[in-house]
């Protein structure tokens, strides 16, 4: 078996993480009972590209369970926990390439070695898997049946191919599910971001003012935990639905420029470029954290921070590396400018994982399923996956809701009842 990962005595500990996650992914678990039973992916391929946690272990045990072929390889070249590539290999015979700090050359070497697997179904985290199929392994298009994405930026790529009539395989994006984005995006960034910052740092939150970039479901989290942490928080938004929806939640709200002199800590979470760019450098308190939760390394400018820089940085503990500007001001960037929560810290807990993965899990059972019978564009995960989720999520937290009487449902078929 080939395999690529940084050091396999680290597997041992790994296992217990991975063991340790599953505790809490009952909802996965209750899918990998029901893969094991039904063996959706018997005689099928499929290679993810996706961060390497002990929460995609329990994941990609599972799409093993229901009989596919699986590989897995990183989706940054900072997020791979490397005792969990290890135990992946040696306790479960999964094939992995990530190795935590791997350079842009190893990392897209690692994407080609999961497509040299021929997969029939692959699962991408951020589409840089789906992109390099369509643009440098169309060798591979025949085999694919379809994929499933993870993220917001991923599905903003995904439409845009759509659009273009360039997409050739059909795509899940299971990022748009409701038991996605409304608990993943929002509580799963929100903690395990300020989890990142806290960790790489050290810093007290309270009486700190956190900027937060974006009022998307993302940076609506992070706002969240960093007010809960004390943090005075300040959001930039560019959609002024979301920006009136941050000032109504009780955050000020103001441009960029006017942000950036009053900033302890800012936070990008917007899925666009140069959101901290040369410019607020310039007026950055001396001291000020950059940090960034969205899924690529672009939303701090790192060129311009670099350029303003009187020398390469420093690095002053792990994932905090420190640009003096010309004036003496030293301005810190976290984990490289790539997701920290996912650098400098676990990602997000298992707990919300269970739900996103789940969702992974039954879309790609779903193309299995209608193999053949879908289009070449990105589908919605279905209704009842979600709803399915979400009630064996709340059966397991041992929550019951109430359902509707009959009367109450005729009540809300009907048109003709009211004052
Ligand atoms: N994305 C964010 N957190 C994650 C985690 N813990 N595992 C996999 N992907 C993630």
């Amino acid at each position: 078996m080939e395999f690529d990962i940084k050091n396999p005595d680290l597997a041992p500990g790994g296992r217990l993480r991975i063991e340790w996650a599953s505790q809490e992914m009952p909802v996965l678990q209750g899918v990998y009972d029901q893969f094991v039973a039904e063996r959706p992916f018997a005689g099928l391929r499929i290679s993810g590209c996706m961060h390497v946690t002990t929460e995609t272990a329990n994941l990609v045990v599972a799409l093993q369970a229901g009989g596919a072929d699986v590989m897995l390889c990183a989706s940054n070249p900072l997020s791979t926990q490397d005792d969990v590539a290890a135990s992946l290999v040696s306790h479960y015979e999964i094939p992995v390439f990530a190795i935590k700090g791997e350079d842009n050359e190893t990392y897209h070497k690692h994407i080609q070695a999961v497509l040299d697997h021929k997969p029939n179904i692959i699962m991408d985290d951020g589409s840089d898997v789906t992109s390099t199929i369509h643009r440098d392994r169309r060798d591979v298009m025949e085999y694919v049946i379809g994929g499933t994405e993870e993220t917001t930026t991923g599905i903003i790529r995904l439409r845009a191919m759509a659009a273009d009539g360039a997409l050739e395989f059909p795509m899940m994006a299971v990022n748009d599910a409701l038991t996605k984005h409304l608990f993943d995006n929002r509580y799963g960034t929100g903690q395990s971001t300020m989890d990142g910052v806290i960790r790489a740092t050290n810093y007290l939150i309270a009486g700190k003012v956190v900027v937060v970039a974006g009022y998307g479901w993302c940076s609506r989290g992070i706002a969240m935990r960093a007010r809960g942490l004390g943090g005075n928080v300040v959001v930039t938004e560019i959609d002024p639905l979301k920006a009136l929806e941050a000032v109504m939640d009780g955050y000020r709200v103001m441009p960029m420029s006017e942000a950036a002199p009053i900033g302890d800590i800012f936070v990008s979470a917007t899925g666009n470029i140069n959101v901290f760019d040369g410019h607020h450098f310039e007026v950055m308190k001396d001291g000020a954290l950059l940090a960034n939760s969205g899924h690529f390394d672009v939303e701090v400018n790192k060129v311009a921070l670099r350029n303003l820089a009187v020398s390469d940085p420093k690095r002053v503990r792990p994932f905090v590396d420190q640009y003096t500007m010309k004036d003496g001001r030293k301005l810190n960037l976290l984990g490289e400018g790539r997701l920290i929560n996912l650098a400098a810290a676990e990602g997000h807990p298992a707990s919300v994982m269970d739900m996103s993965f789940a969702g992974q899990a039954l879309s790609a059972k779903y193309l299995a399923d209608n193999k053949g019978k879908l289009e070449n564009k990105v589908y919605t995960v279905p209704e009842e996956i979600d709803q399915r989720i979400a009630s064996i999520k709340l059966q397991a937290m041992g929550i019951n809701i109430d359902t509707l009487t009959t009367r109450q449902q005729q009540y809300l078929n009907s048109w003709q009842e009211g004052t």
